[in-house]
């Protein structure tokens, strides 16, 4: 796809993101996350994955500067995704792009067949559920202490993607597993704040009691 072909917002657009924005997102990452923030190390193995998929928010005008970025992880074959994270500057945000960000991670989903995509988010991130339940994800479980040292819990979210799936589930298969505590995607196999791990990709099946974490953004 053309960098050309994302839109602009508020005279902010998206571009690829890759091993160059490194630095830059390390930085944005530590603003924002603080606490919870990934190591420039392991940015440097997502951005450097064959099988994840990263978007930086630029200026329409400077499309060298990152304010913003997202990402996903799918491995090969899988019929599971994982939003890796998402984040912009505090400048970017309110004009949309954080919707358009997460249209795009489900586009590239859709293109690489998955099924249902997962998430984990802070069960204080209000603004962030908002914008995912509006996106249609539900709950699906919570991780207890997911994200250290702040002790703080993670809600599983879970997108079921319509046009992947077999005729015969599209009204009652995807739904949202509301009993499990489980599920969700390799945030759950992530440690000390690391991102989703790509041994384990996506898998559904996954325990929600798996050791406290800084967690996954998001
Ligand atoms: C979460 C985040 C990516 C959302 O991006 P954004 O650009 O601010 O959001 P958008 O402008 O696209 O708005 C999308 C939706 O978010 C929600 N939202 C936006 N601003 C909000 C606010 N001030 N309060 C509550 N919800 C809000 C709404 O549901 C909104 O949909 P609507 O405009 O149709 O009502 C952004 O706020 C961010 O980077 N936050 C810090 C990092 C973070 O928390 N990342 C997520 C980790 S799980």
């Amino acid at each position: 796809m053309s960098d050309l072909e994302f839109p602009v917002l508020g005279g902010w657009t998206m571009r690829r993101a890759g091993m160059a924005d490194l630095e830059q997102i390390a930085q944005l990452e530590r603003q924002i996350f603080v606490n919870d923030a990934w190591s420039p190390e392991l940015w440097r193995q997502e951005l450097a994955s064959p099988h994840t998929w990263y978007l930086a928010v630029v200026p329409v005008d400077d499309p060298v500067v990152v304010r913003g970025y997202a990402g996903l992880l799918a491995l090969p074959g899988s019929k599971d995704a994982d939003v890796q994270t998402i984040a912009l500057a505090p400048d970017v945000r309110g004009v949309g792009m954080g919707r358009e960000l997460m249209n795009q991670l489900h586009a590239e989903a859709q293109r690489r067949g998955v099924r249902d995509v997962f998430l984990d988010v802070r069960v204080d991130n209000d603004r962030a559920q908002q914008l995912y339940h509006s996106l249609g994800y539900t709950d699906i479980g919570i991780r207890k202490g997911y994200y250290q040292p702040d002790d703080v819990d993670a809600i599983v979210m879970q997108l079921p993607l319509a046009s992947n799936r077999p005729a015969a589930e599209s009204t009652s298969g995807g739904g949202p597993a509301a009993e499990s505590t489980s599920g969700g995607g390799p945030a759950a196999e992530s440690a000390g704040g690391e991102p989703a791990a790509e041994s384990a990709g996506g898998g559904t099946a996954v325990d929600s009691t798996a050791q406290p974490a800084n967690g996954d953004q998001p």
